[in-house]
């Protein structure tokens, strides 16, 4: 089973929400890839998640106040087979810091939902709730491709 890191730039909004959903449906959907997430900077290293992005996924259904925010790390690219990155920014941030020869695909996340028609899950933290409910949006239709395409690749 794939290794999936989830990675924003302060990993206290998108991406602790995005491996709680992800956990969760692909729970449901009877599979556990190992997941994790992470940010570019450390400017939150340690913290739980913002409170908003928290009050977002209970409204959802799960918990992400037990994450820590923590830095991606060189080992990342060699533990993790899939990194999604959120927006261009990050996915440019990883570009930068992957050490040669490491196997890990690392992509925008949206780009498992090209049927959704905006390929950056935008960055909530300068507004307000209701971006924390599009992210949220976002994520789902996200893991229900993945699912999709996991399930599509066994039966194969
Ligand atoms: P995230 O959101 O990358 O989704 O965790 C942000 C969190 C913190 C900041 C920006 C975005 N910040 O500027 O501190």
């Amino acid at each position: 089973m794939e290794s999936i890191l989830f990675v924003c730039l302060g990993n206290i909004c998108r991406s602790p929400t995005a491996k709680a959903v992800f956990d969760y449906k692909l729970q449901q959907a009877g599979l556990s890839p190992l997941t994790d997430s992470a940010g570019t900077t450390g400017y939150h290293q340690g913290n739980p998640p913002d409170p908003r992005a928290i009050r977002a996924a209970s409204e959802w259904g799960v918990d992400i106040s037990g994450e820590r925010a923590r830095i991606v790390t060189v080992e990342d690219f060699t533990r993790f087979e899939r990194i999604y990155a959120m927006d261009r920014s990050n996915l440019a941030d990883l570009h930068d810091r992957m050490p040669a020869g490491a196997g890990a695909r690392v992509e925008l996340l949206m780009k498992l939902a090209p049927d959704y028609g905006i390929d950056e899950v935008p960055d909530p933290y300068y507004g307000g709730d209701e971006g924390f409910r599009r992210v949220l949006d976002m994520l789902e239709t996200a893991a229900d491709r993945l699912i999709e395409e996991l399930r599509a690749s066994t039966r194969s």
